[in-house]
């Protein structure tokens, strides 16, 4: 039988690189796609089936995807929607243009991504779409009102679709990580020193404690995992004849699962004041 096809955005580091050579280990045939040529070229070293992929290029995506499907003779069994940071700062600072890049990459690029693959999964009758969406995406804290806006709405869309798709033999699922050792924090600082000017900010002392956090070297919150915690899910929702609709990962994406569910309003904001103020002190 010819190994099931996979492909991955965002592979360049993290949650992607992991993901993408653990499946190659266990047999998959992985398109592992990262923005920038370098990337791809280290993944091809390191003997992955690599392509130029940017989220935020419409003409990358389609040709990523038209490549893959020249590869495979037109199959795609599986897509892992990985790729995606974060924007830090508080939601008065953030201009139209931070808020609109942050949802061209994790949001209109998934989407635009997905789109391309499902007439192919829809065709075949069966594929497997997974989204890394986050806790973020069912609770919010604070200076991260762009991520958390885009996160919910990978989660409201990714409701919608798994409806449209049903008996279609395509499966969604969403991964809901909490903390993992990845790049995410060096990235996110990368977007925060672009687009927040903190010393016009009524936040700008607050700022230089998110400065610090996100900065520091090793892991900053609890009960982080290394990606491998990720790996697992995404491995039980592409293997799994029933598959879930919600992969939670780390004990916070348990803990305030159960809490959005159980919790009024005004006390899951006391827990999450508490952690927002905790991060920035
Ligand atoms: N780490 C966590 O704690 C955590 C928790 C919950 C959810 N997540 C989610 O997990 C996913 C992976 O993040 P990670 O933790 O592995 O962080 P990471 O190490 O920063 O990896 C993010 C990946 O996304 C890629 N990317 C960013 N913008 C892109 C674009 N426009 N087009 C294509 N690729 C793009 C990055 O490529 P470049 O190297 O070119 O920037 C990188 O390969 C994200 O969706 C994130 O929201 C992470």
């Amino acid at each position: 039988m010819n190994s099931p096809t996979i492909l991955i955005s965002g592979c360049s580091s993290g949650i992607g690189l992991c993901v993408a050579e653990g499946l190659a280990a266990r047999g998959y045939r992985v398109f592992a796609t990262a923005r920038k040529a370098q990337d791809v070229a280290r993944l091809q070293a390191k003997g992955l089936e690599a392509l130029q992929l940017d989220l935020d290029d419409s003409a990358s995506i389609q040709a990523a995807v038209d490549e893959v499907l020249a590869r495979t003779g037109g199959r795609l069994d599986a897509l892992f929607n990985n790729a995606g940071y974060g924007q830090p700062g508080a939601v008065e600072d953030l201009s139209r243009s931070a808020l609109r890049a942050q949802f061209e990459t994790n949001l209109f690029g998934m989407i635009e991504l997905t789109n391309r693959v499902l007439p192919v999964m829809r065709r075949q009758g069966s594929g497997r779409i997974i989204i890394n969406s986050s806790l973020l995406g069912y609770v919010a804290l604070a200076f991260r009102g762009a991520y958390n806006a885009s996160k919910f709405a990978i989660e409201g869309i990714t409701d919608t679709l798994r409806l449209e798709l049903h008996g279609s033999g395509v499966h969604v699922a969403l991964v809901e990580p909490g903390p993992i050792k990845s790049r995410f924090r060096a990235n996110a600082f990368s977007m925060y020193q672009r687009n927040i000017d903190a010393g016009q900010s009524f936040h700008r002392d607050t700022y230089h404690a998110l400065e610090r956090r996100l900065t520091k070297p090793g892991p900053v919150a609890p009960f982080t995992l290394g990606p491998e915690a990720v790996l697992e899910k995404v491995i039980h929702a592409l293997e799994s004849p029933r598959p879930k609709r919600r992969y939670y990962v780390t004990k916070p994406a348990y803990f305030f699962a159960y809490c959005k569910r159980l919790l009024p309003q005004a006390a899951l904001d006391w827990i999450l004041g508490a952690i927002s103020d905790n991060e920035v002190k």
